[in-house]
């Protein structure tokens, strides 16, 4: 029995069970790869909230008070309706850092994110709340996460990226057509897919003199509070 459940299309949020683990080590959390239906982006909206539900469900079976959506797209699609669904336990997702991209004060910032979190209204939403209408170059990367689940390889719980030529051809796809001095011109890449957390060295090669963020770190803090006051009889 685990008390807080996580879950992603694939191997790719593993990177927010290490940035929670690092704050909870002493707490069980069950982690779900959802590798047969990877990947969640070129879901329809009600195919992909009838999949987190059904992931959900089974995290709350065995035990979670507390679920964590470690995929943008699921959160930026399917967050709000599955807290109608499952009112007695406590969804954190993860949204793309842009609010973090605000605070560095950057003036060039690109968000990298499946296409589906690219269209999604939540990241309209994050970039009218941040009035980051000029500042921010959206890049829809179709096909990324799937090439970076490829070179991901799990072994007794502990995933390691073992291969990344897949996901450096797809890379090269979608980022050649801009501009170099654009590229080198950004000073902020937001990594708005919990998969290219694992490849944000490849990426930085895309844009040498750019910050790179992703949400795990907010995320991580997140889960720590709401499980500190479950824990002392709150309700998160
Ligand atoms: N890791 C997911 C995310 O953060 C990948 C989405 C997919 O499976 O398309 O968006």
């Amino acid at each position: 029995m685990a008390e807080i459940g996580m879950f992603d299309s694939g191997n790719g949020g593993r990177t927010t069970l290490e940035a929670v683990r690092r704050r909870l080590p002493e707490v069980e959390i069950e982690y779900v790869a959802d590798l047969k239906n990877c990947p969640y982006g070129e879901k329809s909206a009600a195919e992909l909230l009838e999949i987190t539900s059904r992931v959900t469900q089974g995290l709350i079976a065995r035990g979670a008070k507390i679920v964590v959506i470690a995929c943008n797209t699921a959160t930026t699609r399917c967050i709000r309706a599955l807290r109608e669904k499952f009112p007695d336990v406590v969804f954190i997702g993860t949204e793309p850092a842009l609010r973090l991209a605000k605070r560095t004060g950057a003036q060039r910032i690109v968000l990298l994110a499946t296409p589906s979190t690219v269209a999604s209204e939540q990241v309209d939403r994050l970039i009218r709340q941040n009035r980051l209408e000029k500042q921010v170059k959206l890049i829809p990367c179709a096909g990324l996460a799937e090439a970076v689940e490829a070179g991901i390889e799990v072994q007794r719980g502990e995933a390691r990226l073992v291969r990344t030529e897949k996901a450096e051809r797809c890379l090269m796809k979608i980022l050649a057509k801009m501009p170099e001095g654009e590229r080198e011109a950004m000073e902020v890449v937001v990594l708005g897919c919990t998969h290219y957390v694992w490849i944000a060295e490849q990426i930085q090669k895309w844009f040498p003199k750019a910050r790179m963020l992703d949400g795990n770190e907010g995320v991580a803090r997140r889960v720590e509070s709401v499980w500190e006051k479950i824990k002392n009889g709150g309700k998160g």
